[in-house]
């Protein structure tokens, strides 16, 4: 362990004096302080701050999942910096309620000064995303501001991660044959309770069957990698056939002490899009309030264009999509013995 050093100061080591002379309104230099302009300030500038340690996190999770392999504890380490990444997540949702002490006639003192100054400009923001996987095709031009195409992302490494997991080739067990006709009984099961349901008219009972070739379809094609490859040419899935595989296997035998940790960062993946996603439209929400139907100070359309995002801008949306594909503990093939085994820690007795 280094030594202290010392007579090192607080304000030294933080660099406040630095920090703290960072603030300037421009309505102040106008000679017009508005008093609220202040807090519009030190609120992005937090958020900028909290953006520069979400970096830090992803870039040492992504460095772990550049290494050939990645062992458990890697994994684990991974789960403990998404975990944290998602923590700070939730506060920079929350923390809009700070700025939405101030009023839109508030705000209006000085909106015009920052013309054009956008929150589009972000480029810690950009380049969050870009390092999450979100592509390029998705953005308006506005968006695509060259801050790194951070390549591979963290998507195309996991991507890589699911395809070289070995949970799927075990000699002799044919588990997406026995997958498969678990998927087709249970399929076989709703039809027949549509068909059978005396409380359905017949309208109602056709409905209902269309809904279940729709899900019959998505099926197939988790089965078949050509029609997944055609789903993918479409633009309705991303993740290549073999992680999407490797990733519904995890989901399904996530009680098996191995998959535990893959579990966890799986799951971990989906909630940092869905809290990304949770904050475009809180400030959608926001923006909407502070400005009406007026357009931003960058150009947008604004508040319409910011709800736009909100969907459009999902990197794992093929792991929301997986619980499509998800049958219940009681109908999935029992793994055989060796697998289990492999699946599984076991310590011999003394
Ligand atoms: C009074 C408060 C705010 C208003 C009225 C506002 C308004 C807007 C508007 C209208 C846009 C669309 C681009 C444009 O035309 O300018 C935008 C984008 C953006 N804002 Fe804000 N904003 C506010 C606060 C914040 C805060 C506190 C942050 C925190 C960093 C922020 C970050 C961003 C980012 C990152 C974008 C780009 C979003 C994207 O393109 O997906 N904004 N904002």
């Amino acid at each position: 362990m280094p030594k202290p050093q010392a007579g090192l100061d607080y304000g030294e080591y933080l660099r406040l004096g630095e920090l703290l002379s960072c603030q300037s309104p421009k309505s102040a230099e106008r000679g017009q302080p508005a008093h609220d302009e202040m807090l519009f300030v030190i609120v992005h500038q937090v958020y900028e701050l909290w953006f520069k340690q979400v970096l830090h996190e992803l870039d040492s999770v992504m460095a772990l999942f550049r290494e050939d392999s990645v062992d458990e504890r890697g994994i684990g380490v991974a789960v403990s910096r998404l975990q944290r990444v998602t923590e700070i997540q939730k506060i920079l949702v929350d923390q809009l309620r700070v700025l939405e002490t101030m009023t839109p006639l508030d705000f209006l003192e000085f909106r015009d000064l920052l013309v054009p100054a956008s929150g589009f400009q972000s480029w810690q923001f950009r380049l969050i995303e870009n390092k999450l996987g979100l592509r390029a095709e998705g953005r308006t031009a506005r968006e695509r501001i060259p801050v790194g195409a951070a390549s591979p992302s963290l998507f195309d490494l996991v991507e890589s991660w699911l395809e070289r997991t070995p949970f799927l080739e075990v000699s002799g067990y044919q588990f997406w044959a026995r997958y498969a006709e678990a998927v087709g009984a249970m399929l076989a099961n709703d039809r027949r309770t549509i068909e059978t349901n005396a409380t359905l008219t017949e309208a109602e009972v056709q409905a209902q069957l269309a809904e279940l070739a729709q899900t019959e379809a998505s099926f197939a094609a988790v089965l078949d990698e050509k029609g997944h490859e055609r789903l993918r040419a479409e633009g309705r899935r991303r993740l290549s056939h073999r992680a999407t595989r490797a990733a519904l296997f995890i989901h399904l035998y996530r009680d098996q002490p191995i998959l535990h940790l893959p579990f966890r960062f799986l799951t971990l993946l989906v909630d940092v899009d869905e809290l990304l996603s949770a904050w475009r439209y809180r400030h959608a929400l926001m923006v909407h309030r502070m400005i009406g139907t007026k357009i931003g100070t960058g150009g947008s359309s604004g508040h319409r264009y910011l709800l736009a995002t909100v969907e459009r801008n999902k990197v794992f949306t093929d792991l929301y999509d997986l619980s499509t594909f998800l049958i219940s503990r009681s109908a999935l093939p029992p793994l055989p013995p060796e697998m289990e085994r492999r699946l599984g820690f076991h310590y011999p007795r003394e």
